[in-house]
């Protein structure tokens, strides 16, 4: 399969990195001066702090051309409307792998409702200049999936071979069947989350203040409750009825995690998860005014 991935920050990077290793026909779109490095240095990746920095040397280019069999969309959410005009023109079918509450209609409205799978990228990391600080694999990580779902719920050939795909490269992709659900689910809880720790100026600053962990819970809850459809995952819904007492320590103890300490949350570019935090809060309004 010719594999396109569209965005070289932390998660494409990653990403394409992961297939090349694995034997795939990948490519990774950059831009700017991201381009120009991943040309002379090929993709950086440290684990954590690790000073160790592995080079794996992917084809880069700048804008796609010809035919793929996939592209995999991995920018911000307040960055996709230019990558769909640039993707317009050209064949295959394309994976957005990013956070995302509108569903495929304004995606496949610009490419091609034809053309669109919905999907959401398992890793985490950061950007440390040029590098990508990528947090370790374990055996809990390992067996977190990366859903992927035709927009309808149809589990398609074409599901099963890009799942495929991504399973014999060793990621442990998963047919989602509510995968439209499953991204409003995570818009829901990142927004508050997101904006909670960038207010409060990083995972840790935020875990030391109780009441802004407890104000961030209760944004939370109405914006899981504002949702059209139950939580997906199911488990989430959890965080509906879980008292404080329970919640605000639970919270706390992961926000002091490696986990988020290695993640977006931790993002080196407050302006950029800002940006696409904003973009996620309009898309999750606009479908409650629809309603
Ligand atoms: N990082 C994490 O730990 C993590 C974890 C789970 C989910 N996610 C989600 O996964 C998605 C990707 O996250 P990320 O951390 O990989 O983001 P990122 O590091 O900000 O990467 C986005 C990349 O896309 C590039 N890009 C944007 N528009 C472009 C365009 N028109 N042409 C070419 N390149 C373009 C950006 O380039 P510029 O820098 O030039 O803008 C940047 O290199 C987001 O939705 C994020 O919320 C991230």
């Amino acid at each position: 399969m010719k594999l396109l991935v569209y965005g070289a920050g932390v998660l494409g990077s990653l990403l394409a990195a992961r297939m090349h290793d694995a034997g795939h026909d990948v490519a990774l779109l950059a831009r700017g001066e991201r381009l120009a490095c991943l040309r002379r240095h090929g993709i950086q990746l440290a684990e954590e702090d690790s000073p160790v920095i592995r080079e794996v040397p992917v084809p880069v280019v700048e804008n796609p051309a010809g035919g793929y069999d996939l592209i995999a969309v991995l920018v911000r959410a307040h960055q996709v409307d230019p990558v769909l005009e640039s993707i317009a023109g050209l064949d295959g079918d394309v994976l957005f792998l990013h956070a995302w509450a509108a569903g495929a209609e304004p995606l496949g409205a610009v490419i091609g409702h034809e053309r669109v799978l919905l999907g959401f990228p398992t890793g985490g990391g950061t950007m440390d200049g040029d590098v990508v600080r990528h947090r370790a694999t374990s055996f809990v990580t390992r067996r977190v999936p990366m859903p992927i779902g035709e927009p309808g719920g149809l589990d398609s050939p074409r599901l099963q071979r890009i799942v495929r795909m991504f399973r014999t490269a060793g990621i442990n992709a998963k047919a989602e069947p509510r995968m439209d659900a499953w991204l409003k689910t995570h818009a829901a809880m990142v927004v508050p989350l997101g904006q909670a720790v960038l207010a409060a100026g990083g995972p840790a600053a935020l875990a030391g203040d109780p009441d802004a962990v407890r104000d961030m819970i209760r944004r939370l809850r109405q914006s899981l409750a504002d949702l059209p459809t139950p939580p997906v995952p199911r488990g989430f819904a959890a965080v509906l009825t879980l008292p404080d007492a329970v919640l605000v320590p639970a919270i706390r103890r992961f926000l002091r995690s490696p986990t988020a300490t290695h993640s977006g949350l931790s993002n080196t570019s407050p302006a950029t998860e800002a940006a696409e935090l904003e973009r996620l809060a309009d898309q999750l309004r606009a479908q409650k005014r629809a309603r």
